[in-house]
């Protein structure tokens, strides 16, 4: 495994494969690796020649007072996982490498962004689309991995994908999760013991919406004020938003169909999780 800092080399080193008729298949992360991050990579094993990580903590993504200087960070551990699950290149730029002086271009998708983490993070997914077009474009990947607990940002990035003609097939691979059912995430370890407790609201809360689903609730309003109330049930949590939304749009919805997605975003503390499940089909 080779961890390659300069675009250039990188570039070289890939074209040189893709010459060489091999398939490239891409996972962008930020680093600080967890076993959710392993499993894309080792479907990014099964599906490319040649498999790329990239770990770059994005600064455009985060907003004004988030957490960009706290995000955790641990490039030797990070290294050491990817080159237990077969990764060939870990790319790790730095910020002045992928925004040179002068850097000019964003990259904005519209529409799908406006609500959910859109709405509380205005200018979040700007920074993740240029980011991940910059990175689309140095990689020039067949196939990239994300995974599916940031549910929006997947939509968008196939939304991306689409309207600007690239020719890389988008994978969201599914949620993973602690044995208790937190939902994998870098940000877990700003939890306390207590917070971390209480964090388990998030993913009862959408059994507890699967549940009533299953037992013929086809009101949304019925289900949200269902998981509203038991977050609320946790001194720690303050709900961020409590959504049912049409999985391919994200369009709210009125009434429960097999298109419909149950989408968390909550602060636990001072931590903002997310947290989603499809809620017919479960099959
Ligand atoms: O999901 C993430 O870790 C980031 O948003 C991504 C896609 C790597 C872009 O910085």
């Amino acid at each position: 495994m080779e961890i390659v800092e300069s675009i250039e080399s990188l570039q070289q080193q890939l074209a040189h494969a893709r010459a060489a008729g091999k398939t490239i298949a891409f996972v962008p992360t930020m680093g600080f690796l967890h076993a959710g991050h392993l499993s894309l990579l080792e479907e990014g094993r099964r599906r490319g020649d040649v498999l790329v990580l990239s770990i770059f903590v994005n600064p455009t993504q985060f907003g004004q007072g988030e957490d960009f200087e706290d995000y955790p960070r641990d490039l030797q551990q990070d290294c050491a996982l990817a080159e237990a699950v077969g990764v060939d290149l870990v790319f790790a730029p730095s910020s002045a490498a992928m925004y040179p002086r002068g850097y000019a271009t964003e990259v904005n998708v519209s529409g799908i962004t406006a609500g959910l983490c859109g709405a509380s993070r205005p200018t979040h997914f700007r920074g993740v689309c240029t980011v991940v077009t910059k990175l689309f474009n140095i990689v020039q990947p067949h196939v990239a991995l994300f995974g599916s607990k940031d549910f929006q940002q997947l939509a968008v990035v196939k939304r991306l994908t689409q309207d600007l003609n690239l020719p890389i097939e988008i994978i969201g691979m599914p949620i993973y999760r602690e044995a208790d059912g937190l939902a994998m995430s870098s940000r877990n370890v700003y939890l306390d013991s207590e917070q971390r407790r209480q964090s388990l609201a998030l993913s009862q809360a959408i059994t507890l919406a699967q549940d009533l689903v299953k037992q013929g609730e086809g009101e949304v309003a019925t289900v949200i004020a269902a998981v509203s109330r038991h977050l609320g049930a946790q001194s720690l949590i303050r709900s961020d938003y409590v959504a049912i939304c049409h999985q391919l749009t994200l369009e709210p919805q009125q009434r429960i169909d097999k298109d419909s997605v149950l989408l968390i975003a909550a602060f636990v503390g001072q931590t903002r999780l997310i947290d989603n499940g499809y809620l017919m089909d479960l099959s």
